[in-house]
């Protein structure tokens, strides 16, 4: 009995997140001290194919449940590899990225999925399917956590490096010039990443032209963001954070948690903080020099986050 193991990182939108949906550019970097991990072995004959997320209760057969997101990403690899009977499959599916936290947790999922049937299924790594093979049948399985994902969140997690990802163009690389620090807070609020999409196409097509303004306010300070991180210009990162979140806010896409959290971390020694993903609840992000990340991470605790993590981004 052969076991494979695959797994794929969480994610942070550092700029860009709703503007991205409507053609502007983001910025997103991946989070490896979060993942998703997969482990597939082989189940005795006749058994069929099974998937199992017992974090979240889920137990889905591939026969039985075939709309199934669990599903949907093995069945996709497996018409991608050619196979045509069911294979005899146990997959379990573990992660430690927060759920509806905005930091891409049915991305990553997805993601672990489709590698791990991939490799089971031929085991000569070079004969595999590339990164953009995977990343389009995440894209399809994203479609039905909501109905209008950018793409940039399976993007980010499917080729695990920062990524500035313009909708419909390919993802660019880019350096960082001088590595920094991000605290990464959970709100402790479940926030579902298609309900805000969509309340946002609800005020874009009441009103066009001002959220049209906004996007583009958005989509420059991205590319201002990407200017800094090129030039290794760290210092210009937090007034960014902090002008990108009166963007957010005018999306109305904050919530008071949100804003209590981003407020306690500025004043604990973060440059600048925002909301990180779709918004009213999940994850903040907030920019803050190494020798502060410490005060910034048990500032948020104490005021009651539900978790906080450092990570560097760059090496
Ligand atoms: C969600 O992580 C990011 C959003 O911009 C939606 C999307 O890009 O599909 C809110």
């Amino acid at each position: 009995m052969t076991t494979t193991t695959a797994t794929a990182p969480g994610k942070v939108i550092l700029f860009g997140e709703h503007a991205v949906v409507y053609g502007r550019a983001a910025i997103a970097v991946p989070v490896a001290k979060v993942k998703a991990t997969v482990t597939l072995t082989d189940a005795p004959a006749g058994a069929g194919c099974t998937i199992a997320a017992p974090d979240i209760g889920a137990h889905v057969s591939l026969s039985d449940h075939p709309q199934d997101p669990l599903a949907l990403a093995v069945r996709l690899a497996l018409e991608e590899a050619g196979l045509q009977a069911e294979p005899d499959w146990q997959l379990t599916v573990r992660s430690d990225i927060p759920i509806a936290g905005g930091m891409g947790s049915g991305a990553a999922v997805s993601a672990a999925l489709v590698k791990a049937a991939f490799a089971h299924s031929e085991p000569d790594a070079c004969a595999q399917p590339d990164a953009g093979t995977v990343n389009r049948i995440v894209y399809e399985v994203e479609k039905l956590h909501h109905a209008n994902p950018s793409g940039i969140d399976n993007t980010v997690v499917v080729y695990a490096q920062p990524v500035w990802f313009v909708r419909g163009q390919p993802p660019l690389r880019f350096d960082i010039a001088s590595p920094f620090h991000l605290v990464i807070a959970d709100t402790g609020i479940a926030s579902s990443t298609a309900a805000v999409v969509s309340d946002v196409r609800r005020a874009w097509e009441s009103d066009r032209l001002s959220y049209e303004e906004i996007f583009d306010g958005i989509g420059e300070t991205a590319a201002a963001a990407r200017r800094a991180i090129v030039s290794g210009n760290v210092d210009a990162l937090g007034p960014l954070m902090r002008a990108n979140q009166r963007l957010l806010r005018r999306l109305d896409v904050s919530a008071p948690e949100l804003e209590r959290l981003i407020a306690v971390a500025e004043e604990a020694g973060s440059a600048g903080a925002k909301l990180s993903g779709a918004g009213r609840g999940g994850n903040l992000i907030a920019v803050v020099e190494y020798q502060k990340v410490e005060a910034v991470q048990e500032a948020l605790l104490a005021a009651g986050a539900a978790g906080a993590v450092i990570t560097q981004v760059g090496s």
